[in-house]
Protein backbone atom coordinates (compact mmCIF):
# COMPACT_ATOMS: atom_id res chain seq x y z
CA UNK A 1 0.00 0.00 0.00
CA UNK A 2 1.73 3.18 -1.19
CA UNK A 3 1.76 6.37 1.32
CA UNK A 4 -0.10 9.67 0.26
CA UNK A 5 2.22 12.20 1.15
CA UNK A 6 -0.20 15.05 2.02
CA UNK A 7 0.93 18.25 1.89
CA UNK A 8 -1.34 21.22 3.35
CA UNK A 9 -0.57 24.60 2.47
CA UNK A 10 -0.71 27.57 5.20
CA UNK A 11 -2.26 30.78 4.09
CA UNK A 12 0.16 33.54 3.43
CA UNK A 13 -0.20 37.07 5.16
CA UNK A 14 0.34 40.76 3.82
CA UNK A 15 1.08 43.95 5.38
CA UNK A 16 -0.62 46.14 2.60
CA UNK A 17 -2.66 48.63 4.37
CA UNK A 18 -2.65 52.32 3.06
CA UNK A 19 -2.86 51.21 -0.81
CA UNK A 20 -4.03 53.95 -3.03
CA UNK A 21 -7.46 53.30 -3.59
CA UNK A 22 -7.79 50.29 -2.78
CA UNK A 23 -9.20 50.09 0.73
CA UNK A 24 -8.02 47.80 3.91
CA UNK A 25 -11.67 47.14 3.82
CA UNK A 26 -11.60 45.67 0.32
CA UNK A 27 -8.48 43.75 1.36
CA UNK A 28 -9.54 42.34 4.43
CA UNK A 29 -12.54 40.89 2.15
CA UNK A 30 -10.23 40.11 -0.19
CA UNK A 31 -7.52 38.12 2.47
CA UNK A 32 -10.69 35.89 3.85
CA UNK A 33 -11.73 34.92 -0.32
CA UNK A 34 -7.84 33.64 -0.63
CA UNK A 35 -8.42 32.01 2.03
CA UNK A 36 -11.38 30.04 0.97
CA UNK A 37 -9.15 29.16 -1.77
CA UNK A 38 -6.24 27.83 0.44
CA UNK A 39 -8.67 25.85 2.46
CA UNK A 40 -10.16 24.26 -0.64
CA UNK A 41 -7.19 23.28 -2.11
CA UNK A 42 -6.32 21.53 1.40
CA UNK A 43 -9.55 19.66 1.44
CA UNK A 44 -9.51 18.92 -2.28
CA UNK A 45 -6.14 17.20 -2.01
CA UNK A 46 -7.34 15.44 1.01
CA UNK A 47 -10.71 13.97 -0.47
CA UNK A 48 -8.71 13.00 -3.56
CA UNK A 49 -6.45 11.19 -1.66
CA UNK A 50 -8.86 9.38 0.37
CA UNK A 51 -10.20 7.89 -2.92
CA UNK A 52 -7.16 7.18 -3.94
CA UNK A 53 -6.21 5.14 -0.35
CA UNK A 54 -9.21 3.37 -1.10
CA UNK A 55 -8.85 2.51 -4.35
CA UNK A 56 -11.68 4.13 -5.90
CA UNK A 57 -9.88 6.11 -8.98
CA UNK A 58 -11.93 5.88 -11.89
CA UNK A 59 -12.29 8.50 -14.42
CA UNK A 60 -16.24 7.33 -15.02
CA UNK A 61 -16.91 7.90 -11.42
CA UNK A 62 -17.93 11.42 -11.99
CA UNK A 63 -17.70 12.15 -7.88
CA UNK A 64 -13.89 11.35 -8.54
CA UNK A 65 -13.93 13.13 -11.89
CA UNK A 66 -15.56 16.36 -10.33
CA UNK A 67 -13.02 16.43 -7.62
CA UNK A 68 -10.31 16.59 -10.11
CA UNK A 69 -11.74 18.94 -12.21
CA UNK A 70 -11.83 21.48 -9.28
CA UNK A 71 -8.28 21.47 -8.84
CA UNK A 72 -7.47 23.74 -11.27
CA UNK A 73 -9.82 26.48 -9.89
CA UNK A 74 -8.89 26.04 -6.58
CA UNK A 75 -5.00 25.80 -7.10
CA UNK A 76 -4.87 28.68 -9.12
CA UNK A 77 -7.20 30.40 -7.50
CA UNK A 78 -4.75 30.34 -4.48
CA UNK A 79 -1.42 30.79 -6.09
CA UNK A 80 -2.90 33.75 -8.58
CA UNK A 81 -4.06 35.53 -5.03
CA UNK A 82 -0.30 34.86 -3.78
CA UNK A 83 1.05 36.57 -7.01
CA UNK A 84 -1.16 39.40 -6.94
CA UNK A 85 -1.15 40.62 -3.32
CA UNK A 86 3.27 39.67 -3.70
CA UNK A 87 2.83 42.13 -6.68
CA UNK A 88 1.13 44.97 -4.56
CA UNK A 89 3.36 47.35 -2.03
CA UNK A 90 1.87 50.44 0.19
CA UNK A 91 5.21 52.39 -0.63
CA UNK A 92 4.84 52.07 -4.18
CA UNK A 93 7.19 54.49 -6.28
CA UNK A 94 5.26 54.44 -9.67
CA UNK A 95 6.85 52.42 -12.62
CA UNK A 96 9.57 50.45 -13.12
CA UNK A 97 12.07 52.85 -13.59
CA UNK A 98 14.86 50.69 -14.82
CA UNK A 99 16.24 47.59 -14.70
CA UNK A 100 15.75 44.16 -16.28
CA UNK A 101 11.69 44.37 -16.01
CA UNK A 102 11.60 48.04 -17.97
CA UNK A 103 13.84 46.08 -20.45
CA UNK A 104 11.75 43.00 -21.02
CA UNK A 105 8.91 45.49 -21.61
CA UNK A 106 10.01 47.34 -24.05
CA UNK A 107 11.77 44.43 -26.24
CA UNK A 108 8.58 42.95 -26.07
CA UNK A 109 6.28 45.67 -26.38
CA UNK A 110 8.45 48.41 -27.77
CA UNK A 111 8.07 50.12 -24.76
CA UNK A 112 6.46 50.87 -20.88
CA UNK A 113 3.78 52.48 -22.03
CA UNK A 114 2.99 50.27 -24.85
CA UNK A 115 2.57 47.29 -22.60
CA UNK A 116 1.15 49.38 -19.90
CA UNK A 117 -1.79 50.35 -22.64
CA UNK A 118 -2.18 46.19 -23.32
CA UNK A 119 -2.24 45.08 -20.12
CA UNK A 120 -4.73 47.55 -18.73
CA UNK A 121 -7.14 46.34 -21.85
CA UNK A 122 -6.99 43.12 -21.31
CA UNK A 123 -8.10 43.90 -17.73
CA UNK A 124 -10.60 46.05 -18.66
CA UNK A 125 -12.53 42.69 -20.98
CA UNK A 126 -15.56 41.94 -20.31
CA UNK A 127 -15.67 38.70 -18.17
CA UNK A 128 -14.93 37.61 -14.32
CA UNK A 129 -11.00 36.71 -14.70
CA UNK A 130 -7.34 37.67 -14.82
CA UNK A 131 -5.06 39.84 -16.42
CA UNK A 132 -1.75 38.24 -16.35
CA UNK A 133 1.72 39.77 -18.05
CA UNK A 134 3.59 36.08 -18.59
CA UNK A 135 7.17 36.17 -19.61
CA UNK A 136 7.87 32.93 -22.24
CA UNK A 137 10.75 31.38 -20.36
CA UNK A 138 12.29 30.08 -23.28
CA UNK A 139 12.84 33.27 -25.36
CA UNK A 140 12.10 36.14 -22.56
CA UNK A 141 9.11 37.56 -24.31
CA UNK A 142 6.40 38.90 -22.06
CA UNK A 143 3.09 38.93 -23.23
CA UNK A 144 -0.27 40.21 -21.31
CA UNK A 145 -3.08 37.00 -20.71
CA UNK A 146 -6.35 37.11 -20.32
CA UNK A 147 -7.59 34.81 -17.74
CA UNK A 148 -11.27 33.03 -17.28
CA UNK A 149 -11.68 32.56 -13.82
CA UNK A 150 -8.80 31.70 -12.08
CA UNK A 151 -7.46 28.65 -14.76
CA UNK A 152 -8.57 29.03 -18.37
CA UNK A 153 -5.75 30.75 -20.04
CA UNK A 154 -2.98 30.23 -18.16
CA UNK A 155 0.23 29.04 -20.26
CA UNK A 156 1.71 25.90 -18.76
CA UNK A 157 6.01 26.62 -18.02
CA UNK A 158 5.33 30.51 -18.35
CA UNK A 159 6.45 32.88 -15.55
CA UNK A 160 3.78 34.89 -14.13
CA UNK A 161 5.15 38.65 -13.86
CA UNK A 162 2.59 40.91 -13.29
CA UNK A 163 -0.79 39.38 -11.64
CA UNK A 164 -3.79 42.09 -11.53
CA UNK A 165 -7.22 40.05 -10.24
CA UNK A 166 -10.15 42.15 -12.31
CA UNK A 167 -12.61 39.81 -10.28
CA UNK A 168 -15.50 42.58 -9.20
CA UNK A 169 -14.89 41.39 -5.66
CA UNK A 170 -11.36 43.19 -6.02
CA UNK A 171 -13.04 46.62 -6.49
CA UNK A 172 -16.78 46.69 -5.84
CA UNK A 173 -16.43 48.08 -2.05
CA UNK A 174 -14.44 50.59 -4.09
CA UNK A 175 -15.61 51.24 -7.28
CA UNK A 176 -19.01 51.03 -9.28
CA UNK A 177 -18.80 47.88 -11.51
CA UNK A 178 -18.80 50.10 -14.53
CA UNK A 179 -15.78 51.92 -12.91
CA UNK A 180 -13.11 48.78 -13.56
CA UNK A 181 -10.98 51.41 -15.50
CA UNK A 182 -10.06 53.38 -12.51
CA UNK A 183 -9.38 50.03 -10.21
CA UNK A 184 -6.79 49.60 -12.77
CA UNK A 185 -5.20 52.78 -12.36
CA UNK A 186 -5.39 52.20 -8.92
CA UNK A 187 -3.69 48.83 -9.08
CA UNK A 188 -0.97 50.49 -10.85
CA UNK A 189 -0.41 53.01 -8.26
CA UNK A 190 0.65 49.94 -5.84
CA UNK A 191 2.46 47.45 -8.42
CA UNK A 192 5.80 46.73 -6.55
CA UNK A 193 7.86 46.73 -9.45
CA UNK A 194 11.02 44.84 -7.57
CA UNK A 195 8.66 42.46 -7.01
CA UNK A 196 7.71 41.76 -10.23
CA UNK A 197 11.39 42.36 -11.55
CA UNK A 198 12.48 39.42 -9.16
CA UNK A 199 10.46 36.92 -10.96
CA UNK A 200 12.06 37.93 -14.48
CA UNK A 201 14.14 33.93 -15.52
CA UNK A 202 16.82 34.10 -17.15
CA UNK A 203 15.46 33.03 -20.76
CA UNK A 204 16.49 28.93 -21.93
CA UNK A 205 16.16 27.42 -24.96
CA UNK A 206 14.66 24.32 -25.18
FE1 LIG B 1 -9.61 37.84 -5.94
Amino acid sequence: MPTLVQAAYTPKKWTLAGLQGISDNTLAVHFGLYEGYVKNTNLLNEQISGKIAAGQVSGADPGFAELTRRLGFEYNGMVLHEYYFDNMTSSANGGPASGALKDALAASYGDFDTWKKDFAAVGAMRGVGWAIAYQDPSNGRISNHWITLHEDGNVAGFKPILVMDVWEHAFLLDYKPAERPKYIEAFFANVDWKAAESRLVTPHTH
